[in-house]
């Protein structure tokens, strides 16, 4: 039996938008005091995909000034930076013998991402579910919160977890249980309410970033693409309206509502009522956080100090369970 603990970590590449702050850390923080928790800015990650160095680092203090203006607390939480912790890519590396090709082949965040180009992107990109089951089984985590799009890489955690288990005639790594659900579990682009939102989306008027200003917030709620129907009269009616469907998640999962209550609201509204609401919830939740992120990040070496002393606890969790990962397999 394993001790309950979180491990949950953020890719630095490009701005923090609304679907990482609901479909993560917002879960992220009411976790924090429930169990161990351990999150991470998982910069290795983010390189999968070439970044500008300056706008890395500073990818990584957002993320990091994100996490602690949102509520996660130092001293109650483990907050780290992946590179900063070599033990990440050492068990991802005996990973990488431990995954096999074919189960690779089939995530289909892989298959998005590369798209028509799969010749040309990076070997990392193509191995990083790997490098992710090291992260989390690194801590021996037993829960894991995610948004939906990274349900398919825990399973591949459990796969190898498993295979590695068998593999070496031990039960040394646990089976991870995915977190995911509630109304963020993904939150759609505001363009056509197709695909997730997400850092890297074609267009800045197809996310809300976490340090947007109130008027861009309200201006993009706005332009939201929507349908020219009101809001149902009950949840039922949101089915095959994907756009009303997410503008209706995003306002749930905001207030801490359920869908329902929402629409036990507003069923019956027109677009007119509605997103300005939407646009007034948004600034009342992010605008606190944004403030502070800012703030936080005006003291870069503060985030640096708080960053590099969560790496030293996390190596001391870290460490000696890759020491017993390469007594096991003989090395
Ligand atoms: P991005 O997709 O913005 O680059 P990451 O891949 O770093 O973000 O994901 C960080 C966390 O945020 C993951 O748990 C992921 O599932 C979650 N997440 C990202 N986008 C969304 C979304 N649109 N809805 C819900 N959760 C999301
Ligand atoms: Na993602």
């Amino acid at each position: 039996t394993f001790t309950p603990r979180v491990f949950s970590g953020i890719k630095p590449s490009g701005g923090l938008q609304l679907g990482n702050y609901l479909g993560a850390i917002k879960r992220f923080v009411g976790m924090q005091g429930e169990m161990e928790t351990i999150y991470c800015v998982v910069d290795l990650h983010a390189i999968t995909v070439w970044q500008d160095p300056q706008e890395l680092a500073r990818g990584t203090r957002e993320v990091a000034a994100g996490y602690l203006a949102a509520g996660l607390d130092p001293t109650k939480s483990i907050l780290f930076n992946q590179s900063q912790v070599a033990a990440h890519a050492e068990l991802g590396w005996i990973f990488n013998c431990v995954a096999r090709m074919g189960w690779m082949n089939r995530m289909t965040q892989f298959k998005d991402k590369a798209g028509k180009n799969a010749e040309n992107v990076s070997l990392g990109l193509y191995a990083y579910p790997s490098l992710m089951a090291a992260d989390i089984l690194l801590y021996h985590a037993t829960h894991v919160p995610v948004g939906e799009d990274q349900k398919q890489h825990v399973e591949l955690t459990r796969d190898i977890a498993a295979k590695f288990n068998h593999d070496y005639k031990t039960d040394f790594f646990p089976l991870t249980e995915p977190v995911i659900g509630g109304p963020a579990a993904r939150i759609m682009n505001l363009r056509d309410g197709t695909k997730k939102m997400s850092k890297s989306g074609e267009s800045d008027m197809e996310r809300i970033n976490m340090l947007d200003d109130a008027d861009t917030i309200a201006k993009k709620f706005k332009k939201a693409k929507s349908d020219p129907e009101p809001l149902p009269e009950n949840v039922e009616g949101l089915k095959d309206r994907p756009e009303a469907r997410n503008l209706v998640d995003i306002y749930a999962a905001l207030n801490d509502q359920t869908p329902e209550q929402v629409i036990a609201e507003f069923g019956g509204a027109g677009w007119g009522k509605f997103k300005p609401a939407l646009a007034d919830m948004a600034v009342a939740k992010l605008a606190p956080i944004s403030g502070e992120m800012k703030r936080l990040m005006d003291d870069p070496a503060e985030i640096d100090r708080i960053l590099g002393e969560g790496a030293a606890k996390a190596r001391e969790i870290a460490e000696p369970i890759l020491k017993k990962t390469y007594d096991i397999v003989g090395m």
